[in-house]
């Protein structure tokens, strides 16, 4: 649901989660529910009435109708990113909060499930967690981002409601150990020219089996990512702080996706290969230096990724994703959504293809060890 009935549209990022259930029987065809996931912003903004009325800006829109300008109330976890079934559970996950439980069977919402809670709770007690942590910059530069980090996390929990740590909203199964792989980013992240990324590796029973840290010195924008027996792969997908369109987006006049921008400032796509097994860790590879890869891509989504040994005795790492280039890729024209007119026309997407439009395979080589 991305329009209200009081004249708001919103980005299909902000939309209400809906979840579709299609039931397939031998003798009786196809039967088909769906319904609203009942999380905290849906309850506000419809509640038991019968009209909605969008109250939260969402991260990528605009109020029209509603209240605008200095209305903090940004995240807005709507729970429509993707579905997981994963230990006995049917969640529905965002960008960014907890995800919700709901029914599979009658797609009632049973509440929120704190699967963050489940790793970070577990400290200490997991045999495999380690904290990877390089520091790369000048002690100087280090003690301000600390510093920045001190300052910017009241503000973003405080003021915006922002938990500690974003979860992702794409997982990843490992059929060989039937595990459930996620992963979380600190809620300064977006903000700051450092990256901080938590691994976690739960069995079929969401208990803590492995979990991982790790600090990047860059600024990065991640959706999706990678794994392979030895690996976690994160594609760089690189961004800036945009001080004018801070102020329009502090002001509630742009959306709040107005303070980044992407930064092409490199011609080139790091692909960052961490340790994932205890032997990639013991190999003493530093891992906060990227493959560079020979192409400029913002990277969407991750087909695949697996490894296997090469004639040279090392490993090969495959990767299969889809990305666009950084001319293409905007933050302001998303799915067609145009706060400025009210207007949302995905078909915009189907433009003329140009030469920098069309597919094209792009190699990345690593010899691992
Ligand atoms: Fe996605």
């Amino acid at each position: 649901m991305f329009s209200d009935d009081h004249g708001s549209i919103v980005h299909p990022l902000d939309g209400h989660g809906y979840l579709r259930s299609f039931r397939f029987h031998p003798d009786d065809g196809v039967r088909y529910s769906a319904r609203y996931v009942e999380t905290a912003a849906k309850t506000e903004e419809k509640g038991d009435g019968a009209s909605w009325r969008f109250t939260h800006r969402g991260p990528f829109s605009v109020l029209q109708g509603g209240h605008r300008v200095g209305n903090v109330k940004v995240m807005k976890n709507v729970a429509n990113t993707s579905v997981l079934w994963w230990g006995g559970r049917l969640l529905c996950l965002w960008e960014g909060g907890m995800p919700y439980e709901l029914d599979p069977k009658t797609l009632e919402t049973v509440g929120p499930f704190d699967l963050l809670a489940l790793g970070d709770r577990a400290d200490g007690a997991a045999p495999a967690r380690r904290r990877l942590g390089h520091r790369r910059r000048p002690w100087l530069a280090e003690a301000g981002l600390d510093a920045a980090t001190r300052l910017l996390r009241p503000v973003l929990s405080g003021v915006f409601s922002m938990p500690p740590k974003r979860l992702l909203a794409h997982y990843k199964v490992d059929p060989k150990r039937n595990r459930l792989l996620m992963v979380a980013c600190n809620a300064e992240d977006m903000l700051l020219p450092r990256a901080n990324f938590t691994f976690y590796e739960f069995d079929a029973g969401f208990r803590l089996v492995r979990k991982r840290e790790f600090v990047l010195p860059a600024h990065l924008m991640i959706h999706d990512w990678a794994f392979t027996d030895s690996h976690y792969v994160v594609l760089g997908n690189r961004i800036r702080l945009d001080i004018p369109g801070s102020m329009l987006a502090m002001t509630g006049t742009h959306p709040m996706i107005a303070a980044l921008a992407l930064d092409p400032s490199s011609r080139t796509t790091p692909v960052y290969l961490l340790p994932r097994s205890t032997e990639a860790v013991a190999s003493g590879r530093d891992w906060t230096v990227p493959v560079e890869a020979a192409s400029q891509m913002w990277s969407l989504h991750v087909g695949n990724a697996f490894e296997e040994d090469n004639a040279r005795g090392g490993l090969d790492l495959h990767l299969h994703m889809s990305g666009c280039s950084y001319d293409w890729f905007h933050f302001h024209r998303m799915f067609g959504y145009n706060w400025k007119n009210k207007k949302l026309d995905p078909s915009f997407m189907n433009a003329v293809k140009t030469k920098e439009m069309l597919p094209r395979l792009v190699k990345v080589n690593e010899c691992l060890f």
